[in-house]
């Protein structure tokens, strides 16, 4: 393999050679949405120029084809992802469709009934809060939170303290979108294995960045979305283990999840297929795992020590501007950096730095009760992937400065 070079990488992004506001772009929100390398964009464009068509249906060549190429994708993510079979890897339309599944899934098989409790923690996205307020508002269960500690860690002394045969599953983000914490998901999964209790982990922010083995890790569940991967958008993945996925019914009916139908009774299709009713995202899928072997062939490492060394060159920086705050201050960090400066308003500053040709996400980041946990309304949050540069982060630097010193 070539010596990680992010020019080389750059050279593969399209979207990344063009002018925003007359100045170079700099895309720092990668935390919401990485670009897509001309790799993937091609096999997308191939699928629809060679070979489009419905899957596991037709008597034709194309659909065959389709066919192949749609599950040689799910084969190429349970490889990335060491699933023990392909058939644990479930196509989701992204990161919350899956968390949807599993807490549909358990709440129509009577897994969680009134009285359980459900697990998350104080720093999680709203996709991996609202779906188990629903399923405890279906249920009676209760929902009990994991307290994030001022470093943006969770306090894990109190999730020890919450564990008891009534908590079925325990549902956290491997990485924090917000603040870029990696949480501790072994000592998670151990603790909640020894009470019988499931284990979700959001990958969202992980999948980018880290290299995830499924099977080491021992959850049952693990969710993730193509577009933080340089895949599309509307494609995500949910892995399960076999076993509960077997036990647990299906959730969305039509198409492709049955084997028989008549009036008075449908059979189930074995998985994924139970999982996945109606045409699916082919195209998605293809491209999705498109991403994967472009991810793999730069290599997981090499991606993860790039973003650390960006993420160190900025943070110090940062740090030396008066009056910022940067939330998520853990030594275990990922590609993330949410700060304010002073009392400038993040939206201000997001707008300014854009006029600036650099894109930052600002507000909530989709975590209402984390900010509400640090007394704030938003931050300003850069997020790194393979293609930034050291040059990216010293342009990000001077411009928040040329920022601050406008809006003080
Ligand atoms: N969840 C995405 C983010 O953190 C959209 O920006």
């Amino acid at each position: 393999m070539p010596p990680f070079d992010p020019q080389r990488i750059r050279a593969d992004f399209p979207i990344l050679d063009q002018q925003i506001n007359g100045k170079p772009l700099v895309y720092l929100d990668n935390a919401a949405t990485s670009h897509t390398p001309q790799q993937v964009i091609d096999a997308s464009a191939a699928y629809y120029t060679k070979t489009n068509s419905n899957i596991h249906r037709g008597a034709h060549k194309l659909a065959r084809e389709a066919t192949l190429a749609h599950e040689a994708a799910r084969s190429t993510i349970s490889k990335h992802l060491n699933s023990k079979h392909e058939h644990e890897i479930i196509f989701t339309s992204g990161t919350t469709d899956g968390i949807n599944l599993v807490s549909n899934t358990l709440s129509l098989s009577g897994k969680i009934t009134a009285g359980d409790a459900v697990i998350i923690s104080g720093l999680e996205h709203h996709s991996n809060i609202v779906p188990w307020q629903m399923l405890c508002e279906r249920t009676g269960a209760e929902l009990k939170i994991i307290p994030v500690l001022e470093n943006g860690t969770l306090d894990i002394d109190h999730y020890h303290s919450l564990l008891d045969e009534r908590v079925k599953i325990v549902a956290v983000s491997h990485v924090s979108n917000a603040l870029g914490t990696i949480n501790p998901v072994h000592e998670i999964i151990h603790a909640a294995r020894e009470h019988g209790a499931l284990v979700l982990l959001d990958g969202a922010q992980a999948a980018p960045h880290l290299k995830i083995d499924v099977q080491e890790l021992d959850c049952d569940f693990y969710v993730f979305s193509g577009h933080k991967v340089y895949g599309p958008t509307g494609i995500g993945v949910l892995y399960g283990k076999e076993n509960i996925l077997t036990e647990l019914p299906p959730w969305r009916g039509g198409g492709e999840m049955i084997k028989e139908v008549t009036f008075k009774h449908t059979t189930y299709n074995d998985l994924p297929f139970k999982y996945e009713a109606g045409t699916p995202d082919i195209e998605g899928a293809i491209a999705l795992a498109a991403a994967i072997d472009y991810m793999n062939a730069i290599g997981m490492e090499n991606i993860a020590a790039h973003e650390h060394n960006l993420q160190q060159r900025a943070t110090k920086a940062l740090m030396e501007i008066e009056g910022i705050r940067i939330f998520g201050t853990a030594t275990e960090k990922a590609a993330v950096i949410s700060f304010l400066i002073g009392d400038i308003h993040h939206y201000d500053l997001g707008t300014l730095m854009d006029q600036m040709g650099v894109a930052l996400r600002t507000g909530h980041h989709c975590c209402q009760p984390l900010m509400a946990r640090f007394n704030i309304t938003g931050t300003a949050r850069a997020s790194f992937a393979a293609y930034n540069t050291n040059e990216e982060v010293d342009i990000f630097i001077e411009a928040i400065k040329k920022s601050a010193r406008m809006l003080s």
